[in-house]
């Protein structure tokens, strides 16, 4: 790994563990870009840029026809002055002009990488894990500086991307458009993926052929949303799971996003991504900076799985935090769809025996413990506990329950406000909001200005006092709504736009707080389920509910679409009641099981109400995930094969040193005499031999892997098979 840099050609090679990024500055200080893809030795120039006249491509040096940045493939454009493609930034002056000119003016390289003020980012342990390059930018004539800041790693084939504004100069500079990172390809021979949903079924797989025009996914919901992942890639023709090279691009932001991928005339493609400069402004006075947030770009020539391992290993190893980051995660049981709020202490120290005879680890108590709160309609805001429920208080629960060797845990959603409060009716301004205009209910509830010092401050304190009230190791912090009305009473009228942002920040500063005060509480993230599943909230909380949607059906395609970019480990699955709440579908206990256990695994429903056989069954799942989970937790992931394009799915774990093997194989519906196929394996050791820990056969490793298992004929809707493996010789 190497930043390198040439003075004579004035080349930037950027050498990653298998993968190059090449810059040059050419001409007066453009900053073009030249490569991105599998590693070079060298970059030698002899493939330079070419430039020849086109029509309609205006030329900012009038002596040379053939320049313009209209067809110069660059690292962070502007509009106005030649370029018609879609810009990276924009910035306007006093005067209300837009042009701005930013020119190469010195850099650095260093070992290792800075920490982004304020905002969650990648992270190394050692100096040695990575370099950074930072290219300053200036308009002289503002003395606009704008500092691009790569970094690339020793052990991973990614390069992270972040830009920072400081002005300068003395006139107040107004930031109309600002992404994270601007890649131009020289061809459009690409496919792009990208992970789409809604509330209970998130992150649908689509992929589609780039073509002339501008093709984009979006957030401006005030969160990252269930609708569109903050990430896309970009796929050669040729690419499949295996084989072929991909480009990942995935953003360290929990906001409003936009990715966007433009093919121009001449059949190049530029692909960006950052915040969304959709309602989005930000006021930059003399001295004042801007950072935005981190881009993790991904290069992979082993197909989209190993962009996908590419991206487990470093968000898992390098963006997770704290104490669980390498720890076993425990297994537990929610009350949500088992009681959802209508519960008692009694019905809930039942709950828990139950799950304390079967195993499970934790007791996770969810809405419904606070305040007066019965139904959605009231109380988020005050965090205190209602005693009419909970009559002993929650130290007293907490402490019944870990008597009894169970963890306890608490939900929590923080960032609301229900009009039916005390905090309501005490800070009626406390919620974003705009003058003279309704305020919009979601879930008859209200979003708190989280841009406001104040408030964010006042969370703090808030959930504070009731984690430190009782013994409690986990926490669900959930997010039941999207913004709207987006305004906040404290911030003037020419910065209003900066409320959807600056609400992100207020977040990002609580969190750090929260969870540096209580290290040694597991964070899991929410919002109805997999709506806030992002780099940013992973930063603090190193685990996600990944879905509203428990039903194991759905669940097949909402976590393998997850896997496309976020470690296993990260995916909360549980085990719930049938006919299932979300779909009414009737799956078997033991399919259940078995695609829960593909992530952190847990139930949620009410163990009091299962007959003994269910509840020895349970038993019996438990054991085995306790069996396997640091394979699951901790391995390399591996998909076989994909529910969207089929009747089947199909993955597989693997330990670190390739000795030990779980693999989930699942039908969809049963068919009418249906072939008898095998499933091939991936990832193994060819020369090892293995044994099925259930069958105690052995096989060789090629033998998995080349001739494959057969797969049981099973003949049922909804059926699943796990086999593990374990190295013998
Ligand atoms: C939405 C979450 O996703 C559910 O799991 C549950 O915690 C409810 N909120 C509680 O209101």
């Amino acid at each position: 790994m190497s930043v390198h840099y040439d003075p004579k050609e004035r080349i930037f090679h950027l050498r990653g563990k298998d993968t190059s990024y090449v810059i040059q500055i050419i001409r007066d200080g453009y900053l073009a870009h030249l490569y991105w893809g599998k590693r070079l030795n060298h970059f030698y120039s002899k493939n330079p840029i070419r430039f020849v006249k086109r029509g309609f491509s205006p030329n900012p040096e009038p002596s040379d026809q053939s320049f313009s940045l209209d067809t110069l493939p660059q690292e962070y454009p502007a509009y106005g002055n030649t370029d018609f493609r879609t810009p990276a930034y924009q910035i306007q002056l006093e005067n209300g002009s837009t042009i701005t000119d930013l020119r190469y003016k010195n850099h650095s390289i260093f070992k290792g990488k800075p920490k982004l003020s304020g905002l969650p980012s990648v992270y190394v342990e050692e100096e040695q894990e990575a370099e950074t390059l930072e290219i300053i930018l200036e308009d002289s004539l503002i003395h606009l500086q704008v500092k691009l800041t790569y970094t690339i790693f020793s052990e991973y084939n990614a390069i992270t991307r972040s830009v920072h504004f400081q002005n300068q100069g003395e006139e107040k500079l107004k930031i109309l458009r600002a992404l994270s990172a601007n890649v131009d390809f020289r061809d459009d021979q690409f496919d792009l993926l990208t992970l789409y949903g809604s509330h209970i079924n998130e992150r649908n797989i689509v992929r589609r052929p780039i073509v002339p025009g501008s093709q984009l996914i979006e957030s401006r919901r005030g969160a990252s949303s269930h609708q569109q992942n903050p990430f896309f890639a970009l796929l050669r023709k040729n690419t499949d799971e295996e084989k072929g090279e991909v480009y990942g691009f995935s953003l360290v932001y929990s906001g409003n996003f936009l990715a966007q991928v433009e093919v121009d005339q001449f059949h190049t493609a530029r692909a960006s991504i950052g915040i969304n400069p959709f309602d989005f402004t930000w006021l930059l006075k003399q001295n004042e900076s801007f950072q935005l947030p981190e881009v993790v770009m991904v290069y992979s020539d082993e197909g989209l799985g190993g962009m996908s391992r590419t991206y487990h290993e470093l968000y898992r190893t390098r963006l997770c935090r704290g104490t669980y980051r390498d720890l076993i995660r425990p297994t537990l049981i929610n009350n949500w769809e088992a009681t959802y709020m209508k519960f008692t202490a009694e019905k809930i120290i039942e709950i828990a025996k139950a799950a304390q005879e079967v195993g499970i680890e934790l007791f996770v108590l969810d809405d419904g413990w606070f305040g007066k709160r019965d139904n959605a309609k009231s109380s988020l805001g005050d965090w205190v506990v209602n005693k009419q429920k909970l009559p002993k208080g929650l130290a007293d629960l907490a402490k019944r329950i870990r008597k009894m060797g169970l963890e306890f845990g608490l939900w929590f959603e923080p960032e609301m406000v229900s009009v039916d409060s005390d905090l309501y009716r005490k800070h009626p301004d406390w919620c974003l909001h705009v003058p003279n205009r309704r305020r919009s209910e979601g879930r008859n509830q209200l979003v708190l200005d989280l841009s406001r010092t104040e408030v964010c401050d006042y969370i703090i304190a808030a959930v504070s006092n009731v984690l430190q009230s009782a013994p409690i190791t986990y926490v669900k912090w959930d997010m039941n709504r999207h913004l709207t009305e987006i305004g906040s009473e404290t911030l003037s009228a020419e910065q209003q736009r900066e409320t959807a942002h600056r609400y992100i920040l207020g977040l990002y500063r609580i969190m750090d707080e929260i969870t540096s005060r209580f290290p040694d509480i597991l964070f899991e993230s929410c919002s109805g389920g997999g709506g806030r599943f992002d780099p940013g909230m992973l930063y603090y909380m190193p685990q996600v509910w990944t879905s509203d949607n428990t039903d194991a059906v759905s669940r097949l395609k909402i976590q393998y679409g997850t896997s496309i970019v976020y470690p296993l480990v990260t995916m909360g699955a549980h085990v719930s009641a049938v006919p299932n709440h979300q779909v009414k579908r009737v799956t078997s206990l033991d399919m259940r099981g078995n695609v829960a256990m593909s992530g952190n695994f847990g139930y949620e429903l009410d163990l009091t109400k299962l007959t003994k056989k269910e509840k020895e069954e349970i038993k019996s799942q438990i054991t085995f995930y306790k069996d396997i989970r640091h394979i699951v937790q901790f391995g390399k992931f591996y998909r076989l094969l994909n529910p969207f394009i089929g009747n089947q799915a199909a993955w597989l774990f693997i330990s670190e040193d390739k000795t030990e093997v779980v693999v989930l194989y699942s039908q969809i519906l049963s068919q009418p005499n249906p072939p008898l196929c095998s499933l091939r394996l991936k990832g193994l050791n060819p020369n090892f031999l293995y044994r099925d820990t259930k069958t105690g056969e052995v096989y060789g490793g090629d033998e998995l892997m080349y001739a494959g298992i057969a797969i049981p004929q099973l003949k049922s809707d909804f059926n699943s098979v796990i086999w593990s493996f374990r190295r013998i010789k």
